[in-house]
């Protein structure tokens, strides 16, 4: 992929912890596919992030490759996008450490991700959880980035991509490029099918609060029908995060329908045929990438290819903003 002046350039990341949840896929990757037509794309799986919460390194591993097997199947093409995963690329460390110093401990306390990280996970609330952000914000600012699609969740770790650079622009003259959240308007939060307060998260440890992109049909179906369901007999958009607005949302974020059209559809037809018609539509678009997983994961070599060659790329660009940086601080060149 060769980098278009003239276009804006998006980043990205997601972290290869355990499977991808229907609601990574909707909230994230699906609206990347697209973006690579009219962007500079560059995509990464952010491992560097994962080991922040404590990972079993076979376990990990495979979650790694699985996850890079599984973009591919959803459309990331690396012949249009740079996808590369973090660890490969050293300038992601390096830039974190600076951006380290220039970041208020304050700031860092505030992070509402962190609040809840560290205390779901009380017994290793280590550092990098905790500086979690500024790696982000490396990771995004290595690139001249321009526009970060991202959830509704991580917006609060954009905003402090944008403080840190702001900062460090103010001292050093304009060395990083002001970038902008992308939060798509449907489907930025896909909610836990269990407790539709909470965002679906591959973490939870319940099962069937979250459908994963390689479950089954026969599962989908048997993890939709478990969605608590109000005794109203007439199916409505609440607007207050109920288990119907979920399935509402997931059925027009896939089909493309609005809301009232959604309400149209079901309003007289009954909870168990509003479930049944999710589970149609989340196997059948769930299905095609699945298949195509199956035939990445078995040529790991093509894959290693891909990763190489992105790492590659994505190391030749952020080795000049590197450089640019310890220039600024006042290294002397080596
Ligand atoms: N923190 C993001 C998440 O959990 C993943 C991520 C890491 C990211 N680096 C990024 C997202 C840079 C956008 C830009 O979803």
């Amino acid at each position: 992929m060769t980098f278009d002046k003239d276009k804006k350039n998006v980043f990205s990341a997601i972290q290869p912890s355990g499977t991808i949840t229907l609601g990574n896929y909707l909230g994230a990757i699906k609206n990347w596919i697209p973006l690579q037509e009219k962007y500079n794309c560059i995509f990464s799986l952010a491992d560097l992030h994962t080991i922040t919460v404590r990972q079993d390194p076979k376990e990990f591993h495979k979650n790694i490759l699985q996850t890079y097997a599984l973009f591919l199947s959803c459309g990331v093409d690396p012949k249009k996008s740079i996808f590369f995963i973090q660890s490969h690329v050293h300038t992601h460390a390096e830039l974190a450490w600076i951006l380290n110093c220039y970041t208020q401990f304050g700031e860092l306390s505030r992070m509402t991700q962190f609040k809840d990280k560290s205390s779901r996970y009380s017994e290793n609330i280590n550092v990098g959880l905790f500086c979690y952000p500024t790696l982000m914000a490396s990771d995004i600012l290595l690139y001249k980035t321009h526009l970060i699609p991202v959830g509704i969740d991580q917006k609060q770790h954009v905003e402090l991509a944008r403080n840190v650079a702001g900062r460090f622009n103010g001292i050093y003259g304009e060395v990083f490029t002001m970038p902008e959240p992308l939060i798509p308007k449907v489907g930025a939060k896909i909610m836990s099918l269990q407790d539709p307060k909470k965002k679906m998260s591959k973490s939870d440890s319940n099962r069937n609060a979250y459908i994963s992109v390689l479950d089954s049909e026969e599962d989908i179906l048997k993890k939709l029908r478990k969605v608590v369901t109000d005794s109203n007999s007439e199916i409505k958009y609440s607007g207050s995060m109920t288990g119907v607005d979920n399935l509402i949302n997931i059925y027009c974020c896939i089909t493309g329908k609005n809301v009232n059209e959604a309400e149209d559809e079901f309003r007289d037809k009954g909870y168990k045929y509003l479930k049944e018609s999710v589970a149609a539509v989340v196997a059948n678009e769930l299905k095609p990438i699945q298949s195509k997983f199956d035939d990445y994961i078995k040529d790991l070599g093509y894959m290693e290819k891909c990763y190489k060659e992105a790492a590659r790329q994505a190391n030749d660009i952020s080795k000049e903003m590197i450089s640019r940086v310890f220039s600024k601080v006042g290294f002397v060149p080596k």
